[in-house]
């Protein structure tokens, strides 16, 4: 019996408008996740990472292909997925735990046994529930995003580069808090990056994409490590660094053949 996949990108393709003509950012992107994997997309800037996530999270129309959860074809945003941005984007005027509150009224009927603190406990700033966005760091304000993400009980977390505008400290601490949750709540995650690092140490699958334009899957590459992950485990592990290169080496590939492509 083949098991069911929860969430299937199926020969999608976006196509903008441009001053210059329309613009394939992706083209026959095909990737198969599975419930409770953790799965990142990783290539260059501008490569249409956050175009296909934005597509799964249903914020853009796929021009072709499609979004398919759960057999059926999704077009709008739903309550099952929630997406965590590059910027927090609270809303200023509200607090930490009266932004939760808000995104946890989208939870579906019986799945919200918990209170926007327990949320923001999960992600270790509890303390901050009174505050207001302007007085917190980034790195608190993107806590109560993810808190906030998490709240809606939603069951594919979308995150894109949530972690790129932090410091380096504060990064591998969200890294941690997020692996943490997502080791206790079976969510499936899918997580565009273009940090190799946090990719291997966080994620079960990297989708490797090549440059735009034109954009899709280059290769989808297994990480053996085993969980739960520790940072000091992963990388004393003798197999950390030639999965580092094999990455490297295919952006660094892509890379050369997109601006050789230019130069032409
Ligand atoms: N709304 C839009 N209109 C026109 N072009 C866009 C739009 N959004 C993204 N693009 C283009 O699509 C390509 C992929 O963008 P994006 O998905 O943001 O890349 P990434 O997230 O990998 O950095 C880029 O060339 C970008 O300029
Ligand atoms: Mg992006």
């Amino acid at each position: 019996m083949t098991m069911p996949v929860p969430l299937e990108l199926t020969g999608l393709a976006k196509i903008f408008p441009s001053p210059a003509g329309p613009v394939t950012a992706v083209t026959d992107v095909n990737i198969r996740i599975a419930a409770g994997e953790f799965v990142t997309i990783l290539g260059h800037s501008g490569c249409g990472k956050s175009t296909v996530l934005s597509m799964i999270a249903g914020l853009e129309r796929a021009t072709f292909g499609g979004v398919v959860i759960d057999g059926t074809q999704v077009i709008e945003p739903g309550p099952e997925r929630a997406v965590v941005f590059q910027a927090p984007c609270l809303l200023p005027w509200l607090t930490a735990r009266q932004n939760v509150a808000l995104a946890a009224e989208r939870a579906p009927r019986g799945a919200r046994r918990q209170t926007p603190d327990d949320y923001l406990e999960m992600v270790g700033v509890a303390d901050v529930a009174a505050l207001l966005p302007s007085s917190m760091s980034l790195g608190t304000q993107q806590c109560v995003a993810l808190a906030r993400a998490l709240s809606a009980e939603p069951r594919f977390l979308l995150l894109d580069e949530p972690f790129s505008m932090l410091d380096s400290l504060t990064r591998f601490e969200m890294q941690d808090t997020l692996l943490r949750v997502w080791e206790q709540s079976g969510k499936t995650v899918v997580m565009v990056t273009h940090d190799v690092d946090e990719a291997l140490y966080l994620a079960d699958r990297l989708i490797l994409m090549t440059d735009g334009p034109s954009a899709t899957v280059g290769e989808s590459m297994t990480v053996p490590f085993t969980r739960p992950r520790s940072r000091a485990a992963v990388l004393a592990d003798g197999r950390y660094h030639g999965c580092r290169r094999h990455v490297i080496d295919f952006l660094d590939g892509h890379a050369k053949q997109w601006r050789g492509g230019l130069r032409a």
